[in-house]
């Protein structure tokens, strides 16, 4: 028997990233445990074919085409999903980008670049989504997407690392701050999974290092997307109604930090 805390029949969630990897992922499995899933990607062929294979499935799903970097377009879809069916219950802030380059070689056009998607496009999708919610007055559930590089020192990924750490800064100072309206606040810390940013975004150099990384696991593999939506889906649901602030780590065992 389904475990109970874990259904999400009659909610609603917003999951932004959504065209492809962990975003397609985690849109899926949010659909599986029964919610309604409005999926946000500024790949828009991407987000309508994820959105496509869902409602295929006998789920409720719709596709936008949104650039997180933008408030009004991030103001819309919050607004279009909640007006919908009447509440925004889940965000999960999956997109990001990734780029390579070492301290030294760092540009200020490329730090602005990640440091817009990754950072404020997550702030705007939290502020707007903590607004719908806190209007709704059902409470809800933002998971924000970190990463493992905040854990280590990761060789050529300044801006992406820093854009994280502040996402996880973002989150905690929001779970102290909404939580009265009971919305909790968490984010999940991935280590490398195999997903297009592993195996398109980056440098051959990188890519090689997959069985490296692999080999730094306990578990002697890399990660999938669905062994991230697993965490997401997690931190949606009620099993983990009185988890909030606090950071996810799917990354194979590779850092253990207390
Ligand atoms: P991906 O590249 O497959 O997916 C990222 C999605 O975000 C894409 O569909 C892309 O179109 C979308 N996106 C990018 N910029 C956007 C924007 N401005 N507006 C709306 N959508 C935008 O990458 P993946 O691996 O699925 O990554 C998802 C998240 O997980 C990212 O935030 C990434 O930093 C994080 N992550 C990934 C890890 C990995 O090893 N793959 C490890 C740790 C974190």
């Amino acid at each position: 028997m389904p475990v109970t805390a874990y259904d999400l029949t009659g909610r609603t969630a917003l999951v932004t990233g959504a065209a492809g990897g962990i975003g397609r992922a985690t849109a899926a499995l949010l659909a599986e445990a029964g919610a309604t899933v409005h999926c946000a990607d500024v790949d828009e062929q991407g987000v309508r074919a994820t959105a496509a294979a869902l409602t295929a499935t006998g789920a409720a799903a719709r596709a936008h085409r949104v650039d997180v970097t933008a408030r009004d377009q991030v103001a819309a879809v919050v607004d279009t999903a909640r007006r919908a069916t009447g509440r925004l219950d889940i965000l999960a802030a999956v997109a990001g980008i990734m780029h390579s380059s070492t301290v030294l070689e760092t540009k200020e056009a490329d730090l602005d670049r990640v440091w817009n998607t990754n950072f404020k496009g997550v702030l705007h999708s939290c502020q707007e989504a903590a607004r719908a919610m806190i209007a709704t007055g059902t409470g809800g559930s933002i998971v924000t997407m970190a990463s493992g590089a905040v854990d280590t020192g990761a060789p050529g990924l300044l801006c992406y690392g820093a854009s994280k750490a502040a996402v996880i800064q973002l989150t905690k100072t929001l779970a102290t701050e909404v939580g009265r309206h009971g919305i909790r606040v968490n984010a999940v810390a991935p280590g490398w999974i195999r997903t297009p940013m592993t195996t398109r975004h980056t440098t051959d150099a990188q890519q090689q290092a997959e069985r490296p990384m692999a080999r730094m696991s306990p578990l002697g593999r890399v990660g999938e997307a669905e062994d991230v939506a697993h965490a997401v889906l997690h931190l949606a649901s009620d099993a983990a109604a009185f988890t909030t602030g606090q950071i996810l780590r799917p990354n194979g065992g590779v850092a253990m930090p207390w």
